[in-house]
């Protein structure tokens, strides 16, 4: 494998977790094996000086019921199955001369005028351990004076002891090491696969542009957080993209709703501008002018405010509002159109119903309803604005016997300078909905319609109940 890519791997998640994994369970490992280690070390060695001393008992027995020569005799006829069984038995005079010296096939190899090492341990069953030269084993002797004054040394070297712990500790890295370097493996494998929708995510990431968004990541099903992660960012992705697709076509329809205005306008200017126009000439053209920029302006700030009500950003007055006046004055402002039109508007629904919210913009808001219902319901057609509670909610209906909207332009009239096809005749920009949207929702409430064409409409909004 290149540097470069075991450079790379070294620095992914997943080798650092398989690293951290393996560090810990090495650890626990060793912590086990010290763990039994230690406590099977001084048990053996507990055993080994218990047998030890047997013999060291046997004996002294020996002495006292057979006396020393008895004993030496003993010794002597044991002292090549002791020397194989790995013992060392010594028996000194008082003055600490060597009567009797039997060592283990191992031990033998001791320097010249080792005996007097073994003088040192010499008080009543005084352990004393001689390390071998170089070798890893303990000769383990026990001495004891005993009643004739002599002394009396048995041992035995530590060698089987010390095979036995080292074939344990060969038997637990033997089962250690693989089950390890299987743990780091199997451990990168894993945390590699699982953070594979990380890679995806990364991949995704590093490929969006923004004038292409249409990357989704692959969803691998799993259902555990990261597949939920990967649902969520494609959920993310999904609502910038329709954001930026809307504020692209916004951009579209304002730009292009914006050219007959000023087309307009400097049309009118061209007129104005002719050599030899008369006065009345002069004054109409200005006056297209003023309107043309009326239009402009109107439509900038609607636009604006419809901006500022979606981000939040619209200072709102609020206060306590009576809905039952409210919905009177707006009425009394549009009377006279209504009967210029022959349409009848009427009041209803229950008085003394108050909300907490700006006063203007509420004029507003039912007033573009009503210019609406207006605009589309004919002479000898009726429109009801009604108010009512229901559960914390106040209600405002408004209600025409209109035109009605195609169920085809049901999901779209809320949208910025959309218009119906049946509008294309009357005057207006396509904002009023989206502001009485924009508004409603900035009172924390909301806003439904119901219609048919032919059958008239329904707007209900809904704002919590104030004080
Ligand atoms: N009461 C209604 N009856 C029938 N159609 C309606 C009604 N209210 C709204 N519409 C449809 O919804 C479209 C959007 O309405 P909106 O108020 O946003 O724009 P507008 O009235 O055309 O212009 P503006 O309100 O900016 O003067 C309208 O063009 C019309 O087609
Ligand atoms: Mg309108």
């Amino acid at each position: 494998m290149p540097l470069a890519t075991i450079r790379r791997l070294a620095k992914t998640t997943g080798f650092r977790l398989a690293l951290w994994y393996s560090l810990v369970f090495i650890s626990s490992s060793l912590l086990l094996f010290a763990l039994l280690y230690f406590p099977l070390r001084s048990a053996i060695l507990e055993k080994d000086r218990n047998i030890i001393l047997g013999r060291l008992n046997e004996y002294t027995m020996q002495e006292r019921q057979r006396g020393l020569q008895g004993m030496l005799a003993e010794i002597r006829f044991e002292d090549d199955a002791n020397s194989q069984a790995g013992f060392f038995v010594r028996v000194a005079d008082p003055t600490d001369q060597s009567l009797i010296v039997t060592l283990p096939p191992e031990w033998r190899h001791l320097p010249q005028g080792f005996s007097p090492l073994f003088r040192s341990g010499g008080g009543d069953d005084g352990w004393i351990s001689l390390p071998a030269e170089g070798r890893g084993d303990v000769l383990e002797i026990v001495s004891r004076r005993l009643d004739s004054g002599y002394l009396l040394q048995v041992g035995r070297g530590s060698g089987e002891r010390q095979k036995l712990l080292e074939n344990f500790g060969r038997i637990f890295a033997g089962i250690m090491v693989p089950l390890i370097i299987l743990g780091f493996v199997g451990g990168f494998f894993l945390a590699f696969r699982s953070l594979l929708p990380v890679r995806d995510l990364i991949q995704v990431v590093r490929s969006i542009d923004i004038g292409k968004m249409d990357v989704r990541v692959p969803s691998r099903q799993t259902g555990d957080e990261l597949d939920e992660l990967v649902r969520l960012f494609n959920t993310m992705l999904e609502k910038i993209e329709q954001l930026l697709t809307g504020m692209r076509a916004a951009l579209d329809n304002v730009a292009h709703d914006l050219r007959t205005p000023v087309t307009r306008l400097r049309a009118g200017i061209e007129t104005a501008l002719q050599p030899g126009n008369r006065a009345e000439v002069l004054r109409e053209a200005l006056l297209d002018c003023a309107e043309e920029s009326e239009r402009i302006i109107t439509m900038l700030n609607t636009l604006m405010d419809i901006s500022e009500a979606e981000t939040g950003v619209m200072k709102l007055h609020r206060q306590p509002v009576d809905v039952a006046s409210l919905l009177a004055e707006v009425v009394d402002l549009y009377q006279y159109v209504a009967e210029e039109k022959g349409v009848a508007v009427s009041v209803a629904g229950s008085s003394a119903l108050t909300v907490m919210a700006d006063i203007d913009r509420m004029r507003q808001v039912i007033a573009n309803l009503l210019d609406n219902s207006l605009k589309h319901t004919p002479p000898g057609g009726r429109i009801e604005l009604s108010s009512a509670s229901q559960a914390e909610e106040v209600l405002i209906r408004v209600r025409d016997t209109g035109a009605g909207i195609p169920a085809q332009d049901l999901p779209r009239i809320f949208d910025r300078l959309y218009r119906g096809d049946h509008s294309r005749s009357q005057r207006g920009l396509g904002l009023g909905l989206s502001l009485v949207k924009a508004v409603i929702h900035a009172h924390a409430g909301s806003l439904e319609v119901e219609s048919a064409p032919g059958q008239g409409s329904i707007f209900t909004l809904r704002l919590p109940a104030g004080s």
